[in-house]
């Protein structure tokens, strides 16, 4: 099945991605991958016979290589293989793979075709669709990038069986706010599913319903002027946690922050905009079931709020902007919350943890 938006989801794998490579020269075809993508997920590729003599890009895993000069490798393997206008790069990965592929794509010889292939759960439902590409520069997330999306996106969720269950709960984490952006049926099934002892398929289709949600509020607003600030739900307070787990060597994956700032932005919502309490308990307690605590203190709080008031999302450091929501799917982006409800609204985060 294909979307509007060329992601496809794989009934056969194999046929699928033989489908997006026709047209391109043997010689002319790149994989991007990093050391665990490729353990679990460069033999189904392999399967791909026209695939089995393809160049081969392989950097190591892990957020660190999101730099400018693995971008710089990319592009001198590239050079250094024959790389022309005409190459493609198949990125398999996750969102590390696909946003640092993205970009090296995007701009060597002004832009070659690309395709992504995530292999994590918040590669499939957020970083490989929507077409932001980039890396991490001058010691800030994602601060060199370009907006433009791969040629296509193959989808088979049955990567995600050997994924470990942080990462699954990172991508979940994503899952759960589309559910929130989109309709009450569908958070529903996100807080019913058992995420412990996941039934693939039923994960798999789920996948597709969230990508659903992504691609429409992209397609809506693709710069991100005004309905794309939806997807910042749970993120202003989220990011100011993962940022701060970073400095306190205490790391904490991206989804598991954004599951934390989602109880934080669900109390703002409830307080602000009359967001459902019966629901917001259901989210929240799904999350405390779910989620580690990441432990903070009143004494946190002033440290948490200047890195709201800095997050590159913000555009004016005297106030700082959330998006909220006065039920499932009602969207309010730009809200301005002073800093003593923001305060409360972590009081509410701590009582719910029990920290
Ligand atoms: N472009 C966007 O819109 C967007 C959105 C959200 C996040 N992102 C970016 O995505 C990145 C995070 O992506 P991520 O969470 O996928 O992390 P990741 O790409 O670092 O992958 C996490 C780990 O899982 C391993 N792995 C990958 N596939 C696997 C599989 N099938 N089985 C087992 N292990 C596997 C990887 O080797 C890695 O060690 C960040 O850089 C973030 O900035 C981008
Ligand atoms: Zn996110």
């Amino acid at each position: 099945m294909t979307s509007k938006n060329n992601i496809i989801f794989c009934k056969d794998f194999v046929s699928d991605v033989n489908a997006q490579i026709q047209g391109v020269s043997l010689e002319q075809l790149f994989i991007l991958t990093d050391t665990g993508s490729k353990k679990h997920c460069y033999s189904a590729l392999m399967q791909v016979s026209a695939l089995k003599n393809a160049h081969l890009i392989e950097i190591p895993a892990g957020d660190d290589s999101k730099n400018i000069n693995t971008v710089v490798s990319v592009w001198q393997f590239l050079c250094e293989h024959g790389g022309t206008r005409k190459s493609m790069l198949i990125n398999l990965g996750g969102g590390m793979i696909t946003d640092l592929g993205g970009f090296a794509a995007n701009i060597f010889k002004r832009g070659i075709k690309f395709i992504n292939i995530p292999t994590t759960l918040l590669g499939m439902v957020d970083a490989a669709v929507g077409g932001k590409t980039g890396i991490n520069f001058n010691g800030l997330k994602n601060e060199i990038g370009v907006i433009h999306s791969a040629s296509c996106v193959l989808i088979n969720p049955s990567f995600l069986q050997s994924l470990d269950k942080n990462n699954v709960l990172s991508g979940y984490a994503e899952m759960l706010k589309h559910g929130l952006l989109s309709n009450y049926k569908d958070l529903q099934a996100l807080l019913n599913f058992d995420i412990n002892e996941p039934d693939f398929n039923k994960l798999g289709e789920m996948v597709r319903i969230s990508i659903e949600v992504k691609e429409h509020i992209v397609e809506i607003d693709p710069g991100e002027k005004g309905l794309r600030k939806a997807l910042n739900l749970g993120h202003t307070i989220g990011h100011a946690f993962e940022s701060y787990s970073h400095t306190q060597a205490r790391p904490m994956l991206h989804g598991h922050a954004i599951a934390l700032g989602l109880i934080a932005e669900l109390y703002l919502s409830y307080k602000f905009k009359g967001f459902p309490q019966d629901k917001m308990m259901q989210v929240v307690t799904f999350i405390k079931e779910n989620y580690t605590a990441f432990d903070i203190t009143c004494k946190d709080y002033d440290t948490l709020y200047a890195l709201m008031q800095h997050d590159k999302k913000n555009s004016d450091i005297s106030h700082v902007n959330f998006t909220l929501l006065s039920e499932v799917g009602n969207i309010h982006p730009d809200c301005i919350v002073e800093k003593e409800d923001i305060f409360n609204s972590l009081d509410f985060y701590r009582d719910i943890m029990g920290i």
